[in-house]
């Protein structure tokens, strides 16, 4: 859990509007995938696993949610992202939960692998177990 942290992504501000870049080191790993939650209802949860080795990089690009981290010692951090410059690093081995989308909430994840199955523990006893070894 002291991995994860909230990272400013530097933007570029003008009367036009704003322009954020996620580009060289704003974020420590290389980017093999984007993909983004949209149309969520109210009241969804989404996430509720970990991850053996997925770094990920989650920004609230409009509107708002919060993500509920939880460690191998079921320490519970809540976050909220609401902010299209800023975005929250998950490490591995964290388990998340994604809850309190607002209406028009987009999610955008920068992960640092594409999408393998195996990479996920989708069972919250298997995760504590996992973080006795
Ligand atoms: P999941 O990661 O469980 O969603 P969330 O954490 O946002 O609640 O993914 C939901 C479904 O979509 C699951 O069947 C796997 C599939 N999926 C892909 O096929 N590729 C992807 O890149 C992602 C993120 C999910």
């Amino acid at each position: 859990m002291e991995d994860v942290q909230i990272i400013p992504i530097p933007k570029i501000e003008d009367y036009r509007g704003n322009i954020a870049v996620v580009e060289n080191d704003v974020i420590p790993f290389s980017v093999k995938r984007v993909y983004y939650l949209f149309d969520v209802p109210s009241g969804s949860y989404r996430g509720g696993h970990a991850h053996k080795e997925l770094k990920q990089f989650i920004i609230a690009i409009s509107g708002s949610f919060d993500v509920v981290l939880k460690d191998y010692k079921n320490t519970v951090k809540r976050i909220t992202l609401n902010n299209p410059a800023k975005g929250l690093l998950i490490t591995p081995g964290v388990w998340r939960e994604l809850e309190n989308f607002s209406s028009g909430a987009v999610c955008l994840v920068i992960a640092s692998d594409v999408y393998r199955e195996e990479d996920y523990i989708r069972d919250f006893n298997e995760f504590l177990e996992t973080g006795k070894f």
